[in-house]
């Protein structure tokens, strides 16, 4: 379902203590300036302080989700954590395919569609990563890759299952740099995913579907960003760590 979105990837940062404050900072400042009735916050948090952020989120307005899921559903495969065990815990979101799991972690299209498969069988709705490196957009080739890693990952899924997906778009060079893709840079590659989606699932899904922007996106780029037509909010890093940086975001639109 498109919704204005704003999404906040903790990666691996913070201790439990610091995670507390800062969920339940986010947590005062909405409670006394709630958002905007259509936007929707998540925060993703490691999985460990997930019990204390749902705990939070459950007495105010926004949503948590978890920065990655196995690719099993269950069983021997010790450390990993399951789409069934996060949908015990209330998480409803779920980043996958972020492309410091591609990279560091070798997570491939096959992974992240079997990861895609069970969050959507337990309810939880993946807000899929996809991007290219710069050597790719250099080379002129940033819509191909793009393409076949929504279609790799995503394009097994019947419409009603697509319809619980949320697309991020992050290029990998805007990723913790700095350097953020230009509005128009976002507002081209946005427009391209829809009309893959359209292509695809025909007009009525793809114009359903929420397309996030990431990559350096900040307190002082985001409405520019937020203003293209096809750009539906974003998935943030840096600026997901300071509350109110995080919540200027949500009131960018
Ligand atoms: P950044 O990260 O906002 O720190 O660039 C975005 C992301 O990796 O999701």
């Amino acid at each position: 379902m498109r919704k204005k979105m704003v999404a906040g990837n903790w990666k691996m940062n913070q201790r439990f203590d610091e995670a507390e404050e800062l969920v339940s900072e986010i947590a005062d400042i909405i409670d006394a300036q709630p958002l905007d009735e259509d936007v929707e916050l998540v925060i993703c948090p490691p999985y460990l302080f997930l019990e204390m952020a749902t705990d939070i989120a459950s007495e105010s307005e926004f949503h948590i989700g978890a920065q990655n899921v196995s690719e099993y559903d269950k069983g021997a495969f010790t450390g990993e954590v399951s789409a069934l065990m996060l949908n015990s815990m209330d998480v409803e979101y779920c980043i996958i395919g972020h492309s410091e799991r591609r990279k560091y972690f070798d997570e491939k299209d096959e992974v992240l569609a079997a990861k895609v498969n069970l969050a959507l069988a337990n309810e939880i709705e993946p807000i899929f990563c996809c991007g290219e490196v710069l050597s790719e957009r250099e080379a002129n080739i940033h819509f191909d890759i793009v393409k076949a890693q929504i279609e790799k990952g995503l394009f097994h899924l019947s419409p009603e299952q697509f319809y619980n997906v949320v697309i991020a778009y992050e290029p990998v060079w805007a990723i913790g740099t700095g350097v953020v893709a230009s509005p128009a840079q976002a507002q081209e590659m946005h427009a391209f995913i829809r009309s893959l989606i359209k292509e695809k699932y025909g007009a009525e899904l793809a114009d359903d579907t929420t397309i996030l922007y990431g990559g350096s996106c900040n307190a002082s780029n985001a409405a520019e960003l937020f203003s293209q037509p096809d750009v539906d909010g974003g998935l943030i890093g840096g600026a997901s760590l300071k509350a109110k940086d995080f919540i200027q975001i949500t009131r960018s639109f």
